[in-house]
C-alpha cells in the first residue's frame, strides 16, 4: 500500500524530504509489540460494545497476530513512508485483511493510541529496571557479607575521616538503591492509567467501554481528561527522572571504584575481562566500564532535560514536538538497564584489598574522634576533648607519629585525665564496633542491617 492512510485531503503527494524528516519509524518500530497488544484490546472492545461485528473483530484480530508473528521473526518491512509504527501496522493490515481492516482505527486516533504504546512500553521497561535494581542490590549485599571483617577509612572531602567496615559502605549503595525502586514504583502508578479512548483530543461519539480495554490491558485505572490524556507525557518525564538518579548513583559508585583501582589508593581490583588495555602504554588497565558508566549519565540526564524543554511551551493538546519524545525515552530506559546490568556483573568479580585498607586505616589520624569521645567519657567537654586531641594530632606530626604510637606519658601530658584505658580507644576494630548507633558503622548494626535487608530482597 503506496498511499497515505490520512490522503483523501491531500492534492499532491507528499514529498520525499516530508517523508523522511517527518518519519519516527526509524525508532519508533520498538513499539510494535505494545502496538499490537493496544489494538487487540481495542478491537475486542469494538465488538463487545456493539460498535463493529465480532466477525470483523476476529479477522482483525487474527490479522493483527499475524503481523506481530512476522514481525517477531525479522520479516517485516518498515516503511518510511508510512511514517511510523502505527500506520506501518495499519497499512499493513489492510493490505492482508482487505478494507475491513479500516475498521480497527474507528474511536481512535493516532493521538490517544501513541499514548497508550508509551504508557505500555515504560511499563514493561520499568519492570525490568526494578529486576535489574534487585540483582544490583542482592550482590551488593553478597559483597558486604563476605568482606564482613574489612575495615577501610571512611572519608569526607576525600579526606581520611573516621574507619568504616566494607560492608557498610556498599550498603550505602543498597539504600539509594532501594530508594531508586520506590521512585521507579511510584512513577508506575502514574504509567499505569489508560489513555485509550480520547480519541485525537475530545472523546468519541461511539459508545466506547474504556474500562473494558483498562482491565484488558491490566491498568488499574482509565484517565479523566481527553485532552490531557494526550498531551501527558508527564510519566515519561518521572521514569527518565528516576532513571537519571539510577545513574547518578551508578556514576558516584563508578567514581569510587576509578579512583579505588588506582595506584594511589590500590583498594579494589577490578575484573581483568572488565578492563581494558592501552595501545601504547604496556602496564595499563584501565577501567573503562565505570568509566563509560560515569560519562554515559550525562547522557541519561540530556535526555531528562531533553524531554521537559520539548513539553514545556506545547498548547494542549497533542503536538508533533512530542514525537521527539520516544529516542531520549528508549535510550535512557536501555542505558538504565544495561549499566545496572554490567556493573552488577563487574561487582560479583571485584575483589576487594582488605590488608591496603587496613594500613589506610593506620594513617590519617581517624582515630582522633575516638580519642576525643574517650576525653568526654572522662568528664571533658567535647569542645574541649576536641581542642586537646587537636593538640595531639599536631604534635604527632612534628614527631612522624600516629596517634596509636603515642605512650601514655606522651598522653597524659596533653591531659591529665587519661589513664591506661585509652588504648582500647586508640584500636581501629574497636572504633568500629563502639559505633552502635542505629545504622552505624559497628559490626553488630551492619549485621542487623544485611539481616533485614535480605529480607526486604
Ligand atoms: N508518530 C507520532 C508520535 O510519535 C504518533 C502520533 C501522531 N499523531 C498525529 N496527529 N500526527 O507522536
Amino acid at each position: 500500500m503506496a498511499t497515505k492512510l490520512w490522503g483523501g485531503r491531500f492534492a499532491e503527494k507528499t514529498a520525499k524530504e516530508v517523508d523522511e524528516f517527518n518519519a519516527s519509524i526509524s525508532f519508533d518500530y520498538k513499539l510494535w509489540p505494545y502496538d499490537i497488544e493496544g489494538s487487540l484490546a481495542h478491537v475486542k472492545m469494538l465488538a463487545r460494545q456493539k460498535i463493529i461485528s465480532q466477525k470483523d473483530s476476529s479477522s482483525i484480530q487474527k490479522g493483527l497476530k499475524s503481523i506481530a508473528q512476522d514481525i517477531a521473526q525479522g520479516r517485516f518491512e518498515w516503511k518510511t513512508d508510512q511514517e511510523d509504527v502505527h500506520l506501518n501496522i495499519e497499512a499493513e493490515l489492510i493490505d492482508r485483511i482487505g478494507p475491513v481492516g479500516g475498521k480497527l482505527h474507528t474511536a481512535r486516533s493516532r493521538n490517544d493510541q501513541v499514548a497508550l504504546d508509551a504508557r505500555l512500553y515504560c511499563r514493561s521497561q520499568a519492570k525490568i529496571i526494578l529486576k535489574e535494581l534487585n540483582n544490583f542490590q542482592r550482590v551488593l549485599v553478597q559483597l558486604a557479607e563476605e568482606n564482613i571483617e574489612v575495615i577501610l577509612p571512611g572519608y569526607t572531602h576525600l579526606q581520611r575521616a573516621q574507619p568504616i567496615l566494607l560492608a557498610h559502605h556498599l550498603l550505602a549503595y543498597v539504600e539509594m538503591a532501594a530508594r531508586d525502586s520506590e521512585r521507579i514504583c511510584d512513577a508506575l502508578k502514574r504509567i499505569e492509567i489508560l489513555p485509550l479512548g480520547a480519541g485525537a483530543l475530545a472523546g468519541t461519539t461511539f459508545p466506547i467501554d474504556r474500562h473494558f480495554v483498562a482491565k484488558e490491558l491490566g491498568f488499574s485505572r482509565v484517565s479523566n481528561n481527553s485532552l490531557d490524556s494526550v498531551s501527558d507525557r508527564d510519566f515519561m518525564i518521572e521514569l527518565l527522572s528516576a532513571c537519571a538518579l539510577i545513574l547518578t548513583h551508578l556514576s558516584r559508585l563508578s567514581e569510587e571504584l576509578i579512583l579505588w583501582s588506582s595506584f594511589e589508593f590500590f583498594f579494589v581490583a577490578l575484573p581483568d575481562n572488565f578492563c581494558t588495555g592501552s595501545s601504547m602504554m604496556p602496564q595499563k588497565k584501565n577501567p573503562d566500564i565505570p568509566e563509560l558508566i560515569r560519562g554515559k549519565t550525562g547522557r541519561v540526564f540530556g535526555n531528562l532535560m531533553g524531554l521537559l524543554t520539548v513539553m514545556k511551551g506545547l498548547p494542549l493538546a497533542y503536538n508533533k514536538d512530542m514525537q521527539e519524545d520516544k529516542e531520549g525515552l528508549f535510550d535512557s530506559v536501555e542505558t538504565t538497564q544495561t549499566c545496572l546490568r554490567i556493573m552488577t556483573l563487574m561487582l560479583q568479580k571485584t575483589k576487594f584489598r582488605a590488608e591496603v585498607m587496613k594500613k589506610a586505616t593506620q594513617e590519617g589520624f581517624v582515630l582522633a574522634t575516638d580519642l576525643a569521645d574517650y576525653l568526654v567519657t572522662k568528664g571533658i567537654p567535647f569542645r574541649d576533648a576536641h581542642h586537646i586531641v587537636g593538640q595531639a594530632v599536631l604534635y604527632c606530626q612534628t614527631k612522624n607519629k600516629t596517634l596509636e604510637d603515642l605512650s601514655l606519658e606522651e598522653l597524659q601530658k596533653m591531659s591529665k585525665a587519661i589513664e591506661q584505658d585509652v588504648f582500647s580507644w586508640l584500636n581501629i576494630e574497636n572504633a568500629v564496633n563502639r559505633r552502635k548507633s542505629f545504622g552505624g558503622t559497628a559490626k553488630s548494626e551492619v549485621k542487623k542491617q544485611i539481616s533485614q535487608i535480605k529480607k526486604r530482597l
